[in-house]
């Protein structure tokens, strides 16, 4: 176990993300020190800072707080919340507690964790958990860069502890897991190396590529399930920066491990989704955004792949059938008037004729366009206007609301003014016909 001595005030005032929250670190450290208990930093927070100050790496201020107790969290927690202002959001299954501060009508969220030993029964299933002390916790991590810890009570306080030679990893830039059967026993870890790998700038180590041989030969990707498969690659999406998703992409591609975990891509498309990714960034939600980016992996030949990332049998069928129509129109589809295309691509959410746009160059122009300027489209009378003008309650209202975006679209109605004359002409031609 390697033991340095740090400057703790230093380091608390570089990693908390407001100064504020100093105070609230010291009464949690007076609290585990009462207690006897010990209370410590590790995993995100640890590295981070190590790296700022060992390559002068810019690293941005970690959002979420790790703390970890070696000791009785819930007690500790009741102690601690009588003396800070905030509350528990959730306790998880895995002996940890989101608690919400409030600091002068700032919020923030620590994650408080109970030190804890991790017991996997079965291939990429969630693992048991058991109050432990802290080897144990450093032990039941994913890479050597994210088991190093810096105490912040006794009997390590102000002390950084490496018990797996990361600190030399740090400096060398290598992403080792710590033991050969880590990604067997969560093939999420290798998307975690992956993001790592990109994010800093560094290199896997031997022992990763042993890891991941491993972990093919016990098909351990292909039982992590849909739902955990996509969740790890949204996080490419929405924890690493725009500019590596290709880089990012292409690792996985690389590695096999987009074909071992059952999903059939291909990378030439990689660099087209993040493209639109990148033009229709104001355009698409966060929501839009993953089912794009999950649904454009997915080539329209593979769609039951779909099922891999999370997608229901029922939605794939939805995809399916869009899919078809697509196709059908693909032919004729210069010949198709703007509003015809509009109405291919709005039944349906939009991520589906986007994802098919990066096999489907023809519909390509046509979504984009759909996205930066149909779509936002409206008629600028509302329901109850038309409703002052004659028209009758219920359906109709609809109808005429669609009729008026039409027009709009196509250029023949541009003010409010022509859209009461548009509709004031229609009643009348009703009345009289
Ligand atoms: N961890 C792990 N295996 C996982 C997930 C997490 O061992 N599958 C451990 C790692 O030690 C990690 C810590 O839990 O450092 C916290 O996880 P997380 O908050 O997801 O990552 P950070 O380390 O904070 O890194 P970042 O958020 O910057 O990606």
């Amino acid at each position: 176990m390697k033991v340095t001595e740090i400057d703790l005030e230093k380091c608390l005032k570089s990693v908390l993300p407001d100064p504020e929250l100093y105070e609230v670190l010291i009464t949690a450290q007076n609290i585990s020190a009462r207690r006897g208990e010990f209370l410590y930093f590790a995993g995100g927070v640890v590295r981070d800072y190590l790296l700022k100050t060992l390559h002068k790496k810019k690293v941005v201020k970690v959002k979420d707080l790790d703390l970890v107790l070696q000791g009785n969290l819930e007690e500790f927690l009741k102690e601690f919340l009588k003396k800070v202002k905030g509350e528990i959001l959730f306790k998880s299954q895995f002996l940890t507690y989101k608690v919400k501060i409030d600091l002068s009508g700032k919020e923030f969220l620590i994650d408080f964790i109970t030190a804890r030993r991790e017991i996997y029964e079965d291939v990429a299933k969630l693992p048991r958990v058991f109050p432990s002390d802290f080897k144990d916790d450093i032990m039941r991590r994913d890479f050597t860069i994210n088991a190093l810890l810096i105490g912040l009570s006794s009997p390590y306080k102000g002390v950084l502890i490496d018990l797996v030679n990361g600190m030399e990893d740090l400096k060398e830039g290598l992403i080792r897991p710590l033991h050969i059967h880590s990604f067997v026993d969560d093939p999420t870890r290798i998307f975690r190396g992956i993001r790592y790998k990109v994010r800093l700038n560094f290199e896997f180590s031997e022992e990763f590529f042993l890891a991941l041989e491993r972990c093919f030969e016990k098909s351990a990707l292909k039982k992590l399930s849909g739902t955990r498969l996509a969740n790890e690659l949204k996080l490419y999406l929405t924890k690493e920066s725009e500019k590596n998703l290709e880089e990012l992409l292409k690792t996985t591609f690389n590695l096999n491990v987009f074909e071992k975990a059952g999903i059939k891509t291909e990378k030439k498309f990689f660099d087209l989704t993040v493209k639109l990714l990148r033009e229709l960034k104001e355009e698409l939600n966060t929501k839009e955004k993953e089912k794009f980016f999950l649904l454009s992996l997915v080539s329209p030949e593979s769609l039951q792949n779909a099922c891999r990332l999370g997608f229901s049998e029922s939605e794939i069928e939805k995809i399916r059938k869009h899919l078809e129509t697509v196709r059908e129109l693909l032919e004729k589809w210069k010949k198709l008037s703007v509003w015809e295309k509009i109405k291919v691509f709005e039944r349906i959410p939009v991520s589906y004729p986007l994802a098919l746009s990066v096999y489907f160059p023809r519909i390509r122009k046509d979504v984009v366009k759909f996205l930066k300027r149909y779509r936002k489209i409206k008629p600028e009378l509302t329901g109850d206007e038309l409703i002052e003008l004659g028209v009758k309650e219920g359906k109709e209202i609809g109808r005429f609301l669609e009729l008026l975006r039409k027009e709009k679209i196509e250029g023949k109605v541009k003010t409010k003014e022509d859209e009461k004359n548009l509709i004031v002409q229609f009643l009348l031609n009703k009345s009289e016909n």
